[in-house]
């Protein structure tokens, strides 16, 4: 049984729909990321999981009971956390223990664990005010963790990062993942080539396309070669010819260059190289692999 199902999730404001009518699962163990540009609808819908939105219709289950509230075994942490500055990451840590209904005397051990597993023992004690921007990330992560919730829902939580702060937040990511089902939204297809089994890619408030990483790596992964020459007239033809030819599916040519979508790079890689050494065609460079996932993120964000 999955650990969270979404049905027909929606959610409208005004005439606006930023999240029209989403459905998927959730396994337990997995760590799922949810893709998609700049107003897709990502935060509106991490936003509805939290249950800090209401949706306008559609269901939620968690743990295979509709409707029911989950929000004690989830932790949130927000695009752009608001942080009491006076206080200290100990004191901040503590306060959001308190707020779960976790009891004084038991907070602070907790908290000090939580502290200490996201790398801020020796920093716990400082004000938050004090705090680099991948501290304070970090420090949402241990306020997000403190009832050690069953399911982790993380919006953005690098993108206004450096690549220091980052590289942190993500290494920490890796190990918590091992221990919590976690959802976390990004615009950046490489954060979640990076530590992800599944994505959910959204674009205007849809699933434009959802799975496995690795199914989704197969099953966009079409050979293609790229072609670079000196731009005369001879080779501009040559180029144009060859995007023509009956094993070429699908083709790109510009001056200088082709890319183009082939079924059978070994044979194809034969017949080039050999027209441009009989035609003496000026080629600078050749380069046989296949698209990529962020081919299919350009197409569906490009669309
Ligand atoms: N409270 C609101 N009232 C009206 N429209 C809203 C509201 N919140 C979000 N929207 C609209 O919903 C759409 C989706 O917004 P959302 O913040 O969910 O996108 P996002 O994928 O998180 O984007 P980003 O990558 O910029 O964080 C946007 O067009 C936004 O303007
Ligand atoms: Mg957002």
């Amino acid at each position: 049984m999955p650990l969270l199902t979404v049905a027909n999730l929606r959610k409208v404001y005004g005439g606006h729909t930023p999240v029209d009518g989403i459905s998927f699962d959730i396994e337990a163990g997995k760590c799922v990321a949810l893709l998609g540009p700049n107003g897709a609808g990502k935060t509106t819908t991490l936003r509805m999981l939290a249950g800090l939105l209401k949706p306008t219709s559609g269901e939620i289950s968690f743990d295979g009971s509709p409707g029911g509230d989950y929000r004690k075994r989830i932790g949130y942490l927000p695009q752009s956390p608001a942080f009491y500055n006076w206080m200290s990451g100990q004191e901040y840590v503590v306060f959001a223990a308190k707020l779960c209904g976790i009891a004084s005397k038991e907070a602070a051990g907790l908290a000090a664990d939580v502290l200490e597993q996201v790398g801020l023992r020796d920093a716990a004690r400082r004000k938050i005010a004090g705090y680099s921007g991948g501290m304070k990330q970090r420090l949402g992560l241990a306020q997000a963790l403190i009832h050690r919730p069953r399911l982790l829902l993380l919006d953005e939580p690098v993108s206004a990062l450096d690549p220091i702060g980052r590289r942190e937040v993500m290494e920490l990511l890796r190990g918590i993942r091992e221990e919590t089902t976690v959802i976390f939204s990004t615009h950046v297809l490489h954060d979640a080539e990076e530590i992800c089994d599944d994505i959910i890619l959204m674009n205007h408030g849809l699933i434009a396309e959802h799975g496995a990483l690795s199914r989704l790596r197969s099953q966009y992964s079409i050979p293609v070669i790229r072609l670079t020459t000196e731009r005369e007239e001879k080779a501009q033809r040559w180029l144009e010819d060859l995007a023509h030819r009956s094993f070429v599916e699908q083709s790109a040519v510009s001056p200088g260059s082709a890319t183009l979508n082939v079924k059978n790079v070994e044979l194809v890689r034969q017949i080039i190289l050999q027209e441009a050494g009989s035609l003496d065609i000026p080629l600078l460079q050749f380069e046989a692999g296949s698209s990529t996932l962020e081919d299919l993120f350009m197409k569906v964000v490009g669309a």
